[in-house]
């Protein structure tokens, strides 16, 4: 027995002791990944938040996404194992500042990516994640719409509605380390492989895909997939359950530099000190937790 097989029986006995889920981002390095009751995407994540009956959550992803599930189940206790695993891109939109774009557009609905916090989220009509923006754009009576805070995923939305999508300025800088370079580059190396990316990537990188999706939505398509190399445009932790689903399948990173510090910030060590501390307890205050569950629950209600 090692060192780490002691950290994941501990974690284990003490998730057990304080009726404890884990929840894990499908961008985690490896080890958490694997002791996580649940991997997936933010929506994934969300609903798993929302029908678990476990007392405490331990959300191993970043700060907005403990704040979603402290909102759909403020019974429970939700804690983020590192405080500081922030989103750039959430912080990239504020309430003062959203309020100045709906008073130049009085009366557009606002649909806001789950990538912000949850004062903007109170602030919007509609919450969406990546895997659903475009249908929650389809489904909003109204045929313009501001879509805050990423401006790739907004772009991207406009291609896929015939709606006029007011965007906000945000986007990740992760993704922004993808480039039609790096991606021209692998395909060059590896003709067969499909390119498969995130809508969070550049407008130019998307033109390159052979398909786009959330993170669940890349691991289903090279599941389903007869190919068997990849380009992956996306935070390269995703690898690592995509080697473990389809193996015999190769797949390549989009760029070498595709790393979210944030998301990397969890480890083993955190997740066990979490427990064993009951930190860092992610609260929301009453009133903008139910102003911001409005958009989230208008959001489930579509997909
Ligand atoms: P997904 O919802 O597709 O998992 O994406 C979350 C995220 O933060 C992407 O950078
Ligand atoms: Fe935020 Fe980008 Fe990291 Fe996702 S990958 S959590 S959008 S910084």
């Amino acid at each position: 027995m090692d060192c780490s097989d002691n950290l994941v029986n501990e974690i284990l006995r003490l998730k057990k002791e304080k009726n404890a889920i884990i929840l894990a981002h499908n961008y985690q390095i490896g080890e958490v990944q694997d002791i996580a009751d649940f991997v997936g995407d933010s929506l994934g994540l969300s609903r798993q938040a929302a029908d678990t009956d476990a007392d405490v959550i331990v959300f191993c992803g970043v700060h907005f996404m403990a704040e979603t599930a402290a909102i759909l189940s403020p019974q429970k206790t939700v804690l983020l194992p590192d405080i500081d695993a922030g989103c750039p891109m959430a912080d990239m939109v504020t309430v003062d500042k959203l309020r100045e774009l709906k008073a130049e557009h009085p009366g557009v609905p606002v649909v806001t990516y789950v990538n912000s916090s949850a004062e903007v989220k109170a602030e919007s009509d509609y919450c969406c994640t990546s895997a659903n923006a475009v249908k929650v754009v389809n489904a909003v009576d109204s045929d313009e719409i501001i879509f805050t805070p990423d401006q790739h995923l907004g772009h991207y939305v406009s291609t896929q509605t015939t709606k006029k999508i007011i965007l906000w300025n945000g986007f990740c800088p992760t993704h922004r380390r993808i480039t039609a370079e790096s991606i021209t580059a692998r395909k060059e190396a590896h003709p067969n492989a499909k390119i498969v990316v995130h809508p969070e990537c550049m407008e130019e990188v998307i033109a390159l895909a052979d398909a786009v999706g959330s993170t669940e939505g890349i691991l289903r398509y090279v599941k389903a997939s007869s190919d068997t190399e990849f380009i992956i445009g996306t935070e390269m932790g995703i690898i690592h359950r995509l080697e473990k689903e389809n193996p015999g399948k190769i797949f390549y990173t989009g760029s070498e530099r595709s790393v979210c510090p944030n998301m990397k910030r969890i480890t083993l060590e955190k997740v066990l000190w979490s427990l064993q501390d009951m930190e860092y307890v992610i609260t929301v205050p009453e009133d903008i937790a139910a102003q911001a569950k409005r958009a989230i629950d208008r959001m489930l209600e579509i997909v």
